[in-house]
């Protein structure tokens, strides 16, 4: 072997593969007795691992080591059945396979012509989600790397459809609820801040449409030229679903681009009997989907549909003299024209693959019972003493806080954010919180495919003790 080969051999790669295999597989088959949360107070940690790019090799085993024994449990884990905070996913085993393949086998999957079947297998996929959000035939979607992509490339298309040139009279109309990746990438889109108006909620916390109506009106009497809403199919805070047909007719009415962000809460549209709690989500422009959230693909695979394939194209579409000619006809899909990327991975083989070992039937089982779960939860949460419901779960995410007469509302916030420090400090459920409403909330989303009614009965077993502990103590 010389210094330049860079080969392993068949019996090396195998041996490799199979010790990486093992360590997965253990690490999975523990998974539910590992702390929901490691020690991430690992400043010093971080400092201890900098070091210089290596100039000689080392064997594989004591890297393996060190990250399956030091790094990661170092972290958020995000794979327990007991992730109940932020939106979690979990990662079906597939998704692994399939990384293992793609990167594998290293084949170029950015331009239909050098992988034509891959591609297809991808387009299919995207196809599949089309008619899980009932969209019509012509749509066209994009795999991202998550839902903050797919959101900017959202906006990318309504600006280059509705503004063109007009960049700066452009504005764009949000709620105080919205997902921050949505302000971000209408900032990387050229739409600067004094250009996005946040429209406030209701009770629920979902999008008041009488105060979009208001705002698009205030700004067209200002001669600027409102042109894309962004709605929620379930907020990050509190779970809330915007009113979206409501708001569908209302962009219809006005000549505005729809976009809605389904990041969370698309997937439970998979479920024909869920789909009236999103009514309207199929007339959106454009969507936003996260199967690295609800189907639980691991994490670096978001989607987008919109509606108007042509718009999505426009938007991207170019041509060089080194690359194949770009195909007119519409038959097959040729991923670089509809995104930004050439070079790229190989997403949609996660969500492939995942599929057909699965089969649809049993995600849409997975999805239902999270919701099934998320009701049955914050039920028996509700009726604890001292807990006050904030928002009831409109999918599978429920946020509340701890309240006590007399209890000044910092104090009610202190001891809610102390509630869900000490649930997770127990570690088997994290949970975490938000601000929504003029107060602090502790919400509980439940969306790994890990997550069943045994950690469930954990989740509000561990809440009860805890928060009948610091009550009793303020009382
Ligand atoms: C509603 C919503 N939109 C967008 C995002 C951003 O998605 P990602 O983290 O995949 O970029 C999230 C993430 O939690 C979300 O909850």
């Amino acid at each position: 072997m010389t210094l330049a080969d860079l080969e392993f051999t068949p019996e090396d790669m195998r041996r490799m593969g199979e010790a990486v295999v093992r360590r997965v597989v253990d690490h999975l088959a523990t998974i539910q007795q590992q702390p929901v949360r490691g020690d991430v107070d690992a400043a010093d940690l971080c400092r201890a691992m900098r070091e210089p790019a290596p100039e000689q090799g080392s064997a594989l085993e004591p890297l393996l080591d060190s990250l399956f024994n030091d790094w990661i449990p170092r972290t958020f884990n995000t794979a327990s059945p007991g992730y109940l905070a932020y939106i979690p996913g979990g990662g079906v085993f597939p998704g692994a396979l399939a990384d293992l393949i793609s990167s594998g086998v290293n084949r170029y999957t950015g331009v239909w012509l050098t992988a034509p079947a891959l591609v297809q297998l991808e387009a299919n996929v995207l196809d599949w989600m089309r008619e899980w959000m009932q969209f019509p035939a012509s749509t066209r979607g994009l795999f991202t790397t998550g839902g903050s992509k797919a959101n900017f490339t959202a906006i990318i298309c309504a600006r280059e459809r509705k503004l063109g040139t007009e960049l700066r009279r452009g504005t764009l109309y949000l709620s105080t609820e919205t997902h921050h990746s949505v302000a971000k990438s209408a900032r990387l889109a050229g739409i600067l801040p004094d250009r996005v108006r946040t429209i406030p909620v209701d009770g629920e916390y979902r999008m008041r449409a009488d105060a979009l109506e208001d705002a698009i009106a205030r700004d067209r009497a200002q001669g600027l030229m409102p042109f894309l809403v962004v709605s929620s199919a379930g907020t990050t805070n509190t779970g809330a679903v915007d009113p979206l047909r409501e708001i569908a007719a209302l962009c219809r009415r006005e000549g505005l681009w729809h976009h809605v962000d389904g990041a969370y809460g698309a997937s439970f549209h998979l479920c024909p009997e869920l789909r009236p709690l999103l009514a309207g989500l199929s007339e959106a422009d454009s969507l936003t989907l996260d199967p690295h959230k609800g189907l639980f693909i691991p994490y670096g695979t978001g989607a987008l549909l919109v509606r108007d394939g042509d718009a999505l194209r426009a938007a991207h579409s170019e041509s060089a003299s080194y690359m194949p000619e770009n195909r007119d006809d519409d038959e097959f899909y040729d991923p670089h024209q509809y995104g930004p990327d050439l070079s790229r991975g190989f997403p949609g083989l996660r969500v492939w693959l995942s599929f057909k070992l699965f089969g649809a039937a049993r995600y849409r089982a997975a999805i239902a019972e999270k919701r099934a779960l998320a009701l049955d939860a914050a039920q028996r949460i509700a009726a604890l003493p001292h807990v006050v419901m904030d928002a009831p779960p409109q999918l599978s995410l429920f946020a509340f806080h701890l309240e006590w007469p007399g209890a000044s509302l910092a104090a009610q916030d202190a001891a809610t954010r102390e509630l869900l420090e000490r649930v997770t400090r127990r570690g088997r459920v994290m949970i975490t919180g938000c601000h929504a409403g003029g107060r602090f909330l502790a919400r509980v989303c439940v969306l790994s495919f890990r997550t069943h009614a045994t950690h469930m009965d954990t989740c509000v077993e561990h809440i009860a003790e805890e928060a009948q502990a610091i009550v009793a103590r303020e009382l």
